[in-house]
């Protein structure tokens, strides 16, 4: 077994749980977790110029253009000694050209197993319409599973709302969107050998526990 966590990327659609199970494998292992949309998220919170970029293309439910989010993601893996350690990326990459530069940001951290996390669209789009998420640190909530006071986080205290791009018509682009730029990621790290697939259906422990038995069989096999 490594001495090292994983160099994990997790794939699935809008609503998969990518975020939900992503920090949990972080905190699990000691890693990094990297979700763009959060990132962008907290950026439009902060009020700054990148956030302001990037809205417009959010609210829409369309994908940010390539060369920001790879300008993003560049930034924080190759300023990060974290990285070394391992490290979790969710939502990113998302089309060929992202996934072609990460190769090349990573040479030097070559990923261990990318995880098509799979739900049926009818079951992302009931998670989907119940989320709320933290406004501050962006810990996800559901209106079945809510924080423990009204609509405060659990985690920092700040308020708990609905997504901006949460809106009928952009979770309807966002899955168009999956299915032209990010299925063809599924084929990509199918040739690389990288691909696992894990059942997001059910209760989320079980999920967790399917993503890290997935996880170290490909960390034993690497080993
Ligand atoms: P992003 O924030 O990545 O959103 P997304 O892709 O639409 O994915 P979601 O966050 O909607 O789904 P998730 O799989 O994380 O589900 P979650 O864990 O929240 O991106 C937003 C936007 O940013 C994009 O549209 C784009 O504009 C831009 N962007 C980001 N990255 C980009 C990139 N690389 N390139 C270009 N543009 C980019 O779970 C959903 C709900 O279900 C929650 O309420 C949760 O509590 C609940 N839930 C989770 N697991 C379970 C379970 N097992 N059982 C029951 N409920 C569950
Ligand atoms: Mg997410």
């Amino acid at each position: 077994m490594s001495d090292r966590g994983p160099h994990l990327v997790l794939l699935g659609k809008q609503g998969a749980g990518k975020g939900t199970q992503a920090s949990r494998l972080a905190e699990h292992y000691g890693v990094i977790h990297l979700a763009t949309g959060d990132v962008f998220r907290a950026a439009i919170n902060e009020g700054t110029e990148l956030g302001f970029e990037v809205q417009r293309y959010m609210d829409r439910g369309e994908l940010v253009p390539d060369e920001i989010v790879i300008g993003v993601v560049r930034e924080v893996l190759t300023n990060s000694d974290a990285v070394k350690r391992g490290f979790v990326l969710d939502g990113f990459p998302r089309t060929v050209p992202q996934a072609k530069e990460l190769e090349r940001v990573l040479a030097d951290f070559p990923l261990d197993v990318v995880i098509d996390l799979d739900v049926p669209t009818e079951i992302a789009l009931h998670r989907i319409a119940g989320r709320r998420v933290c406004v501050q640190c962006q810990t996800t909530y559901h209106v079945d599973n809510p924080p423990k006071e009204d609509w405060i986080c659990d985690v920092c205290g700040s308020d708990v709302v609905q997504r901006d791009d949460d809106t009928e018509e952009a979770v309807m682009r966002r899955l168009e969107l999956w299915e032209i730029q990010t299925l063809p990621l599924i084929h990509f790290y199918r040739r690389r050998g990288l691909l696992a697939h894990v059942d997001g259906i059910g209760d989320s422990e079980d999920v967790f526990e399917s993503l890290v038995a997935t996880v170290e069989v490909r960390m034993t096999e690497d080993a």
